[in-house]
């Protein structure tokens, strides 16, 4: 048994699942920056007094899954919940609303930490991508976001998403939302369990989230959102849903979708999707507009709408569904095999050689049989071997095998630049 593992919720993730996270991740920036977003990075702890204010004390989040500690100056820190606050602390500390065009629109990708229970697609340490778009009042600009959702989950190949969508109105209907609720949980909540009773004090929307059977029972039966709504707030929520219908985006309204973080007004939305095997793992991604969280750490009153995306999760759904096998395999270019007594040297000058050209390539320092260089070239994905021994150093010849065609033939030193150019002009046109 190994002496120490990784810390229960959190994984080694290497070579190629590493390389389909970067994948991943390098296409949603991509298409986040045609879309005018530009990168920001936070620190990955920030005092514990920005998330109580910003995620709110209502919500799981706050209340049971945060990693808090003392620093050494008896500071009260906190590892990153999730990246929405965070940015607007930045707005805030920056004050990159008075220097800037209005909105501000960042994209970020990092890992975030909850004190979850792991399961399917749930970590204690998860990397996520966001954005925020900040400083319009336009319900377009809400659009714009979702839209930018859809097409990054295109992109990366997923048909089929479901797009859960809701409206929690403007301060005014929830407030009016607020109060129906809790006239009708204050007869239910003897039956109902201790987190119940906690929600109903703090913040009885909460109470629509709650995972108890029993619990989701009564919640069928609670008030409607869409009654409390108030004109100007369902005005704006249709206003962002004829955008989606013009571009043809199908969503489900699901009016019992509140989020679980406490700053959410307006628009709320989830995106969803079971993989080919079946697999569900959670929303991939999710957000919504917010009224007050800047003001609420300090800045502006200024409102801003934006999403985060599990990459764990879009990694199992992607691999699942098979759309991952291109993107995922690490190949070398060149496995030079160096088996002469005099042909270090030579090999390792030719290695460097290719390596500043730009082509992968790896060589084997210590000695080994051929059957064994083959067994790792083909171990290392690697499309060409070059073989060099002493007649090769000899001769000034080098052995260029086509792992794949299983062709091998011998070109002089002098030829080799120029014909390693022609073998990868041929891949391209193969391709
Ligand atoms: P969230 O729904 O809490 O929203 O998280 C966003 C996404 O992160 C989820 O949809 C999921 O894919 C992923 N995720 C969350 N928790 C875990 C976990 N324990 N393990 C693996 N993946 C997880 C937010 O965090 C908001 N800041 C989104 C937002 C941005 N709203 C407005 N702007």
């Amino acid at each position: 048994m190994a002496l120490f593992n990784p810390p229960k919720g959190t994984q080694d993730i290497y070579g190629n699942r590493a390389l389909s996270f970067a994948y991943i991740e390098d296409l949603l920036i991509s298409i986040a920056e045609v879309y005018g977003f530009i990168p920001m990075r936070t620190p990955t702890f920030e005092q514990t007094e920005l998330f109580e204010r910003g995620v709110g004390d209502s919500s799981d989040i706050v209340r049971k899954e945060m990693y808090t500690f003392l620093d050494k100056g008896n500071r009260s820190l906190t590892l990153r919940p999730e990246g929405t606050a965070g940015v607007m602390r930045a707005i805030t500390s920056e004050k990159l609303y008075a220097t800037n065009d209005l909105p501000l629109k960042y994209y970020y990708v990092g890992k975030f930490f909850r004190y979850e229970r792991p399961q399917l697609g749930r970590f204690r340490e998860f990397h996520s991508f966001g954005v925020e778009s900040v400083g319009s009042t336009s319900p377009y600009r809400d659009a714009e976001v979702i839209l930018l959702g859809v097409s990054a989950l295109k992109l990366l190949g997923l048909k089929n998403i479901t797009l859960k969508i809701n409206t929690l109105g403007d301060e005014q209907s929830r407030l009016n939302y607020k109060a129906a609720l809790k006239a009708y949980f204050k007869d239910h909540l003897t039956n109902m369990c201790a987190d119940c009773h906690d929600r109903y004090k703090k913040n009885p929307l909460r109470i629509l989230d709650c995972k108890v059977p029993s619990d989701q029972e009564i919640v069928k039966g609670a008030p409607n959102i869409n009654d409390y709504l108030s004109k100007e707030a369902l005005e704006r929520f249709n206003q962002t849903l004829a955008v989606l219908d013009g571009y043809e985006i199908d969503y489900e309204i699901d009016d019992l979708l509140v989020r679980g973080l406490d700053y959410y007004s307006h628009v709320v939305f989830e995106f969803h999707y079971v993989s080919n095997k079946g697999k569900d793992y959670g929303a991939l991604g999710a957000g919504g507009h917010y009224e007050t969280l800047l003001e609420d750490v300090g800045g502006p009153a200024l409102p801003g709408v934006g999403f985060g995306m599990g990459i764990e999760r879009l990694h199992s759904v992607l691999s699942d569904d098979g759309l991952l096998s291109e993107e995922s395999a690490f190949e070398l270019d060149f496995y030079i095999m160096n088996v002469g007594e005099t042909s270090f040297e030579v090999a390792f000058s030719l290695l460097t050689h290719l390596r500043s050209l730009g082509y992968i390539s790896e060589m084997n320092f210590e000695k080994f049989s051929f059957r064994q260089l083959f067994k790792r070239a083909e171990r290392k994905n690697a499309k060409y071997a070059l073989i060099i021994g002493d007649d090769e150093v000899e001769n000034e010849v080098i052995q260029v095998k086509d792992l794949h065609k299983e062709k091998q033939v011998a070109v002089a030193f002098s030829d080799l630049s120029d014909y390693i150019d022609t073998l990868f002009i041929e891949d391209e046109h193969n391709h």
